[in-house]
């Protein structure tokens, strides 16, 4: 398979080919992970660099667990995002990173369009890891690769995707994916949470939990990102649980076997309370970290065997 592109900076634009392809790649890594077998040749003598702006536990880990099962030598720079100045930051950032002749380069940035910006300027294949509030493409990926195992499917199934959409990246990419592959996509959430644009994006918007949650057959809530909020915009928790928050009684109106989804890191209390997130019979919450391990060396693979220096 191939994907259209040089990097992974969206899952925007992705054909439902490219996609499928991705997540039936990553399924036969998922495989091959469970049975304890190594596939270390694959990228050996590559590097990978994960650059990260943000914080990050899982997508950064997973990156470096991932390069490591395909053998790639893999350095972790962490900056902090306080002391830089954007702009000249990165493009100087770049100009060490080619001279390190890096293959692969993981960014994470809180400005949209950063991933992109340094994609124009290094020679490495770019994966983005989540810009600001823009996209998180391969979160999308293992996000759609956990609903397809639990599901059987993704065509055809309601996903409600609930809380902060506006300041979310996750929510964007998954729109976009689960678009692709013939889902019907609800956003759910307060108005000062829910952008303008969504809507225009093909998804249905609610903003009574109660009303976007009846039938659905996931439902992925999202982090309250106070982080990316200013004055007004900031909820208190307790009343955000009140209206936002999933609990067992307001996933009773989904579909009987929904299952729950949470990108992490969870705010237990805040957006979703324990006795959900911890149900093992509904939550797939673990499931999706396993999934972004085998789903990272399915792009990694690809990007790889696409880079004409590479090939
Ligand atoms: C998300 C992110 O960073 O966009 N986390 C993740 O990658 N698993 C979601 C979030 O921060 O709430």
């Amino acid at each position: 398979m191939m994907l259209p592109a040089r990097h992974l900076l969206a899952i925007e634009g992705l054909h439902q080919t490219a996609i499928a392809g991705l997540l039936d790649l990553a399924e036969s890594y998922l495989l091959l992970n469970r049975s304890g077998k190594t596939q270390r040749d694959l990228l050996k003598g590559r590097t990978l660099i994960n650059l990260f702006f943000e914080d990050s536990t899982r997508t950064r880990t997973s990156f470096e667990l991932a390069g490591k099962r395909l053998g790639a030598d893999v350095i972790n720079m962490s900056v902090s995002t306080s002391s830089v100045n954007k702009g000249e930051t990165l493009l100087d950032t770049a100009a060490t990173l080619n001279a390190m002749n890096c293959d692969l380069l993981v960014v994470r940035h809180g400005q949209s369009g950063a991933p992109a910006l340094l994609a124009q300027k290094v020679d490495a294949a770019v994966i983005n890891a989540g810009d600001g509030t823009h996209e998180h493409p391969t979160q999308a990926l293992l996000d759609a690769l956990t609903i397809r195992r639990a599901k059987g499917r993704i065509e055809g199934l309601t996903v409600a995707i609930c809380g902060d959409v506006a300041h979310s990246r996750v929510a964007r990419s998954n729109l976009h994916c689960l678009t692709a592959l013939n889902a019907r996509v609800r956003l759910i959430g307060p108005p000062t949470l829910m952008p303008a644009e969504v809507a225009r994006l093909g998804a249905e918007v609610f903003h009574d939990m109660a009303e976007g949650l009846k039938g659905a057959d996931v439902v992925m809530m999202l982090r309250l990102q106070r982080e990316r909020m200013s004055g007004g915009q900031v909820p208190s928790a307790r009343e955000f649980f009140r209206f936002y928050g999933l609990d067992a009684q307001k996933l009773g109106l989904a579909a009987p076997d929904a299952i729950v989804m949470h990108p992490g890191p969870m705010n237990r209390g805040v957006e979703i309370d324990s006795a959900v997130a911890d149900d093992p019979a509904r939550s797939v919450i673990a499931e999706q970290v396993e999934m972004g391990v085998a789903v990272r060396m399915a792009v990694l693979d690809i990007l790889a065997r696409q880079q004409p220096r590479l090939a």
